[in-house]
């Protein structure tokens, strides 16, 4: 695929066709993407939990907020419209302090490969991470960042242009749209000045 289309397509989704199971394999080809990432002093302190089953995919679901912009939340994602599978990024305290550049890095890269792999997902970071610490191994070693949630997208995500600063996303329809802000509002240099 073309890359600005696998960009393009690499929206946030939140509702899924949950009957379509991704595999233990589909995951470890996604998180030997994301081991290749770029990583600060290259200490590359950033661990892995997969999920793929139907109860551990429902305590992990249970600890994440969904679409804090929409009236409706999190509510309105029905049981057979949630994810499959979901990729909880963690950092390793024994090997770094700081893990955040390093761990949206990782996301994207996951993101951006299980787009390309006809899937899709959604970055969580609001989550109620001492309930879900409960599912880690040896816990206390390990910081919960952010969690990849994964499935075969059912909605629909369009990109608008922000009108009026308004970068609040919005659904018509179960059209999901999503605003970005236009190249030369996010551009500084004075392009007509530029050679
Ligand atoms: C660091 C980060 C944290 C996020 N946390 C959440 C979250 O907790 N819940 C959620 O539904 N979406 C979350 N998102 C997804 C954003 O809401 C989404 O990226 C934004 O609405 C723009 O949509 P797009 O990804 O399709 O461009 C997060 C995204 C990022 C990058």
């Amino acid at each position: 695929m073309d890359f600005k289309k696998l960009v393009m397509k690499n929206r946030s989704y939140r509702r899924f066709f949950n009957h379509y199971k991704i595999s233990k394999n589909t995951l470890l080809e996604l998180i030997d993407l994301a081991r290749l990432t770029p990583s600060a002093k290259n200490l590359q302190p950033l661990k892995y939990f997969i999920s793929y089953d139907e109860k551990t995919n429902q305590k992990i679901f249970d600890t994440l907020s969904w679409a804090g912009y929409l009236k409706t939340g999190g509510i309105d994602i029905e049981p057979e419209e949630r994810p499959s599978a979901y990729i909880i990024i963690l950092g390793d305290k024994r090997l770094a302090d700081n893990f955040l550049i390093d761990a949206g890095i990782a996301a994207q890269t996951i993101l951006l490969g299980a787009v390309n792999k006809g899937l899709g997902g959604c970055i969580v970071a609001t989550i109620k991470r001492d309930k879900l610490k409960e599912l880690i191994p040896e816990n206390e070693n390990y910081e919960i960042l952010i969690v990849v949630a994964l499935g075969k997208p059912k909605e629909k995500v369009v990109i608008e242009t922000v009108k009026d600063n308004d970068v609040k996303y919005w659904r018509e329809n179960l059209t999901h749209h999503v605003p970005k802000r236009s190249l030369t509002e996010v551009l500084l240099n004075d392009l007509s000045h530029l050679p």
